[in-house]
């Protein structure tokens, strides 16, 4: 599949837009494709609660689910400066769930697939093997 990164990106930057971040003042937005072409975003919430705050990831998540679901192919994020941030490893845990087979996510060191930022890591299937 092509991926137009500008586009996805630009949807991340206008989530980050959107962020509550009062506490941090480090807003984030992120932007994913899921495999029927639909654009799903999210954005940081926080919380007077410190360690309560949701990252973009976790709000772009919850919008899939929302929407109906799907499996992710493609993945940005930013920061309050539009500038590509790297999913915190909660967040990498949090897409790995929701990702097709070799989901590309822009990273600060280039394209990357989801097993390359989570190598080895526990999804779904291992319930079921492991049971
Ligand atoms: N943050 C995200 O939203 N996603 C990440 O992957 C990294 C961190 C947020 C959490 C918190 O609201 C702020 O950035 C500062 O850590």
């Amino acid at each position: 599949m092509n991926i137009n990164w500008d586009e996805l990106r630009n949807v991340a930057k206008e989530s980050m837009q959107k962020a509550y971040a009062p506490y941090s003042k480090f807003p984030v937005g992120a932007a994913a494709l899921t495999e029927g072409g639909r654009v799903v975003a999210g954005c940081n919430v926080e919380n007077a609660s410190y360690g309560l705050g949701l990252c973009a990831e976790c709000s772009l998540i919850s919008n899939l689910i929302m929407a109906g679901g799907g499996r992710l192919v493609a993945f940005t994020c930013v920061d309050g400066h539009g500038n590509v941030l790297m999913p915190c490893g909660r967040c990498r845990q949090l897409l790995f769930e929701h990702s097709a087979p070799g989901m590309v996510l822009e990273t600060v060191s280039g394209l990357k697939t989801i097993d390359e930022v989570l190598p080895d890591a526990f999804g779904p299937r291992d319930l079921e093997e492991r049971k």
